[in-house]
């Protein structure tokens, strides 16, 4: 078995209700941070970690999703004409190599667990990631993937990002139950799926980038119902710790926004707005007018 990390599979079946209506015909991954969409930022980090292979998992509805990942030759063709050389540059960027993008289709929604399982016969038998695009981690160095990728390089074994989230979200993610501790590696040894209000064993929160051993994929094809009646990716990571192997959490470097939700979304388009030099100064001026505004009516 290889030990390099070089396939990620991007679960993208959801139906994306949170963001209803705007998500009635179009996929909450085509959703824009600034003028990028949310699954442009998911590829470009795992191309970053050195990902050659991507496997979508889709449903019914995410037909947009595919071709925007395929060339745009009338748009290339105009662009060109018109000597619009930068527009061309941004649009090339997008392009992915012939048959590096591959799609499997989770006919049921069962859950996260199902989702990953669905792409098994692609993964075969060797580590891979797992990028959830509703998570938008920025990061000033490495992008996050590519921090655990390195780290996975030493510790084998799967591995979870993670950060503490307040107490009172806990219920919302997968909660670490640590051994130890070492720099940003934390050694876990139980993981529980949105445990009920107040039983969390810490506020460490599985955040969506996994490095995965292909014994996940195994226990995942128990199909043993979790949380929420769903096949849960949390529980069969969490049986590779019974099974003896190691799970790592890793507390990486950098700024995770939750573009699930639209609290989450509206954020990380404030915080990607002002990254952008062409933005940030009118920006700028117009959130201090409009907070000024709003805290001196109230
Ligand atoms: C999923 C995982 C959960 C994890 C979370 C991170 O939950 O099941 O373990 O903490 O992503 O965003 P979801 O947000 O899909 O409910």
């Amino acid at each position: 078995m290889t030990n390099k990390v070089t396939k990620a599979i991007f679960p993208v079946a959801g139906l994306g209700t949170r963001f209803l209506p705007a998500t009635k015909s179009i996929p909450k991954e085509i959703m824009t941070l600034v003028d990028r969409p949310l699954i442009q930022y998911a590829i470009d980090e795992a191309r970053a970690a050195g990902i050659e292979e991507f496997i979508f998992v889709t449903s019914r509805g995410k037909g947009s999703l595919e071709d925007y990942f395929d060339r745009a030759p009338i748009l290339e063709e105009d662009l060109k004409a018109k000597g619009k050389d930068e527009l061309l540059d941004i649009l090339n960027a997008t392009n992915m190599p012939s048959g590096a993008i591959a799609y499997v289709r989770q006919a049921k929604a069962l859950g996260l667990g199902h989702a990953i399982y669905c792409a098994s016969r692609l993964v075969g038998d060797e580590p891979f990631a797992v990028i959830l695009p509703d998570d938008v981690i920025a990061s000033e160095g490495k992008s996050c993937l590519q921090q655990m990728v390195e780290a996975y390089e030493e510790t084998g074994g799967s591995m979870v990002a993670c950060m503490e989230v307040p107490e009172n979200k806990a219920s919302a993610y997968g909660i670490l139950d640590v051994d130890s501790e070492e720099g940003r590696l934390a050694k876990v040894k139980a993981m529980v799926e949105k445990p009920a209000p107040g039983t969390q064993p810490s506020n460490l929160a599985v955040i969506g980038r996994y490095i995965l051993t292909p014994d996940v994929l195994k226990n995942l094809g128990g199909f043993k119902k979790g949380a929420g009646g769903e096949i849960q990716l949390t529980d069969a990571i969490a049986d590779e710790i019974t099974q003896g192997r190691n799970v790592h959490g890793y507390r990486f470097d950098g700024t995770r926004y939750d573009c699930g939700s639209k609290a989450g979304y509206l954020q990380a388009t404030v915080a990607f707005g002002l990254e952008r030099p062409e933005l940030r100064d009118e920006l700028m001026v117009f959130l201090q007018d409009v907070v000024g505004v709003k805290m001196a009516a109230e």
